[in-house]
């Protein structure tokens, strides 16, 4: 099977990591890719993940038969509906089903109509700066505002500072729909599930460690590490998440024919009242994909090849009982600006069975490597438990060194009361 991953992330790396295990693979492709897909596929870092007509047109050269979309930008941009008209099996969201991403007030809809919990919310319209301004004096303590659209991470504001509220809302709602949300007090966890299109399989739930300093302190980033599976989420809460979360937004996905083959993210607070959902991806989170990718046992272009054409129920999707860990090593300044083009002197040796090292926007090749991004690798651990997959990746992440790099020091420490 010839295979293209869109993207250039460590969530693509794991991707494509993946596939380069498998027997079944004949061709590896990347767009734009990586240092690190490079060495294991060819890249093509001039071709834009959404340029649907460059795309395809990388397709046809190649003879592709299968593509893995990594990120929601593709989707966005309609790649995928191009793919599929011109008979290219892909795994991602048709256009349609993107908006459960790139619109929250779609999402937001979608979710109350299929009374599936969420934070309690009203949206604003483009220009309703007044009505937004007189609901917010009505409210006090902790508020959640979102911008509708895609907004790479930057938007959402968490706080209970009325003109920081008002600043942010005010200059969403000049070009976008504004989402007023209920602050939910819990813990986040990460769920997917594979769909194709018919069926569904839940894989092991994941944490993110958005915050970029130590015990959740500092801005929000992409996610600074992550760990599956998530031992502090105990039986009954994943029941309840099945149940109330996960069951009802397929059916909904089937009813309401918004389904697609390919990968559905439920961002989830759990609660004192139980769990709710903050928000749907159409895609592996990242760096959540880092853990929960290399955990997946099943040939992964058999598992692909199940979800394309619709044999998901036929297919065991095996999982290791082992565990992973992974810590994001980010360029100085991020999540604000940082520089790019940063020479990296060593990374990890690879050959440790239970070490892996993803790249993220890295250009060059091994023996002269620049970053090219602001979250740089990601360095993952393995073990039997997430004890041990800590241990192994925090002795792994020291030998990363570039001028500036930086990592958190306590991604896992939940478990261990630290
Ligand atoms: P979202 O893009 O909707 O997932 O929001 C980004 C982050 O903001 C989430 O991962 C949460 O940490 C936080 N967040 C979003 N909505 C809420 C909410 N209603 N209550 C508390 N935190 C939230
Ligand atoms: N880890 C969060 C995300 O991928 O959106």
């Amino acid at each position: 099977m010839r295979v293209l991953v869109l993207g250039g992330g460590a969530r693509e790396h794991a991707i494509a990591w993946k596939f380069s295990r498998s027997f079944r693979i004949s061709g590896l492709f990347a767009a734009p890719g990586n240092a690190g897909i490079s060495e294991i596929g060819t890249c093509f870092p001039d071709v834009a993940e959404t340029d649907a007509e460059a795309v395809l047109k990388l397709c046809r050269e190649n003879r592709i038969e299968l593509v893995f979309v990594g990120g929601e930008s593709a989707p966005a941009a309609g790649v995928v509906d191009v793919l599929q008209e011109n008979g290219i099996q892909v795994i991602g969201p048709h256009k349609d089903a993107a908006r459960l991403e790139f619109s929250k007030q779609f999402s937001k809809e979608f979710m109350q109509r299929h009374g599936i919990p969420t934070a309690a919310a009203r949206t604003f319209e483009t220009g309703q700066h007044t009505e937004f301004q007189n609901y917010l004096d009505d409210l006090s303590g902790m508020i959640v505002l979102k911008k509708s659209g895609l907004a790479a991470g930057k938007g959402v504001l968490e706080s209970a500072d009325r003109n920081e509220l008002l600043r942010f809302g005010r200059k969403v709602l000049d070009d976008d729909s504004l989402i007023v949300e209920e602050f939910l007090k819990g813990f986040e966890v990460s769920g997917f599930a594979l769909c194709d299109g018919t069926n569904h399989v839940l894989l092991p739930f994941c944490a993110d460690y958005k915050k970029a300093r130590d015990n959740d302190r500092g801005p929000n980033t992409g996610g600074m590490g992550a760990v599956c599976p998530v031992p502090w989420l105990d039986k009954s809460e994943i029941d309840r998440i099945k149940a109330e979360l996960i069951e009802p937004t397929f059916q909904g996905l089937y009813a309401d024919g918004l389904s697609y083959r390919g990968v559905v993210y439920f961002g989830i607070m759990v609660t004192e009242e139980g769990p709710k959902l903050l928000e749907y991806n159409v895609r592996f989170g990242d760096p959540e994909a880092q853990v929960l990718i290399p955990l997946i046992e099943t040939d992964f272009a058999a598992l692909c090849s199940a979800i394309v054409e619709g044999k998901l129920r036929k297919q065991v999707t095996q999982m290791s009982d082992q565990a992973a860990l992974c810590i994001v090593v980010a360029a100085p300044g991020y999540p604000d600006d940082y520089p790019q083009g940063i020479l990296v002197n060593t990374l990890p040796a690879d050959i440790e069975s239970d070490v892996i090292v993803f790249h993220a926007s890295t250009i060059g090749d091994r023996d002269e490597l620049y970053t090219a991004g602001g979250r740089c690798f990601s360095v993952v651990g393995l073990g039997p438990e997430l004890l041990a997959a800590r241990g192994s990746a925090y002795s792994a992440v020291k030998q990363v060194n570039f001028e500036g790099a930086w990592w958190r020091n306590d991604i896992g420490g939940r478990i261990f009361g630290m």
